[in-house]
């Protein structure tokens, strides 16, 4: 039902420029009711941490930056979605147009560069919807202000922090976005450190501490990635979500040239790899979301496999639409049934 909806809606928000159709899809979004989920069976029922996810599939971060649709999320048989990036402060984020299709890839190109309400927006925001029965679990994604200048960045994420960690079932530290000039360098142990140093020091001393994971680029090198990893281990945080959006180009055969992050189809390879280098290298010590280039069971399934407990998607519900989370749900069901194994938790990294 959902996917002929969007068949018959598709070619209409084809025509807009890619922003806009995503603020109309948005904008139509938060106005449904909170709707119930839809049942999941218990074989894709996963814990991780304190939390049980009825599913494994999730929103990736970026299309619900400032949490307006959490209810359409669930209602749509979401496990989790990731809100964000969220900004300390609202900001505009890049001058448009800053979104770009690739349709014969099945990828975007995007360069936001985080527009976002600011945290206490989106915060009172989440504090709404949970109030109207949204119970899905929600991570929060937070970054930096783009005119944070460097040695003030470590006090963003901390401010973040104090703000939003009550809210979310798990929180992603976003180091990893590459149209935020300098992000990507807190991606080194030592600049890590700092951040999660602040973090601690900020967390508000309640009942439960949520999960914390650090979201990772897909254009360091192996060595960079490992060396991640063990921060992350000595850090003691929760797990690795892989992958941000990539600045390759070439060498995923796109010929495109405009400026961004590429997201979709070309990038589902090097976030196998990554979320593969991430689980061996840890032993499956580090949990891991795995994020790029999911548009099918099949995808959803290799991304488990090589390492993921938990997968996220968002260009494919551009290009496949709503229905694609249903789809990929009965798609592991059956891959579950046709490789003998009895739950998700079970097939983790089994192909790593
Ligand atoms: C338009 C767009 C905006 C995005 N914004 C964010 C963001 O604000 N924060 C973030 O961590 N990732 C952001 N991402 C990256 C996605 O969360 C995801 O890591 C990436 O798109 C790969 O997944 P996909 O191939 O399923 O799209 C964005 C992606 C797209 C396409």
């Amino acid at each position: 039902m959902l996917s002929e909806l969007y068949k018959i809606a598709k070619p209409a928000l084809f025509q807009c420029d890619a922003e806009t159709a995503h603020r109309m899809t948005l904008s139509l979004l938060s106005t449904w009711p909170v709707l119930a989920p839809p049942s999941d069976p218990p074989e894709l029922h996963i814990k991780l941490w304190d939390l049980e996810f009825s599913n494994p599939i999730g929103l990736a971060a970026g299309m619900d930056k400032d949490a307006v649709a959490a209810g359409a999320w669930q209602g749509l048989g979401f496990g989790f979605a990731e809100l964000g990036t969220v900004t300390p402060r609202p900001q505009p984020g890049n001058p448009r147009p800053r979104v770009f299709r690739l349709p014969g890839d099945r990828a975007l190109i995007n360069r936001l560069g985080f527009p976002s309400d600011g945290m206490n927006a989106v915060a009172r925001r989440i504090e709404r919807m949970r109030e109207r029965g949204v119970a899905l679990k929600l991570a929060i994604n937070l970054g930096p202000n783009k005119d944070t200048e460097v040695e003030r960045v470590v006090e963003d994420y901390a401010a973040l922090v104090r703000r939003m960690s009550a809210l979310a079932d798990f929180i992603v530290v976003n180091v990893s976005s590459p149209n935020t000039p300098g992000l990507r360098t807190w991606q080194s142990p030592e600049r890590m450190r700092e951040i999660f140093a602040a973090i601690a020091t900020a967390m508000p001393v309640t009942a439960r501490r949520p999960p914390i994971l650090l979201k990772v680029a897909p254009d360091l090198e192996s060595a960079d990635l490992r060396q991640i990893c063990d921060t992350t281990l000595e850090l003691a945080l929760d797990g690795i979500v892989a992958t941000n959006t990539t600045l390759a180009r070439g060498a995923l055969g796109i010929t495109s040239e405009q400026a961004g992050g590429l997201s979709g189809t070309p990038l589902r390879g090097r976030a196998r790899e990554f979320i593969r280098e991430i689980h061996r290298h840890s032993g499956g010590r580090l949990k891991i979301i795995g994020v790029g280039g999911v548009s099918s069971a099949d995808d959803a399934w290799e991304h488990i496999r090589a390492g993921a407990s938990l997968v996220e998607l968002y260009t494919a519900l551009i290009y496949q639409g709503p229905g694609v989370v249903a789809e990929i749900k009965r798609g592991l069901m059956a891959l579950l049934r046709r490789e003998g194994f009895r739950s998700i938790s079970d097939a983790v990294g089994t192909g790593a």
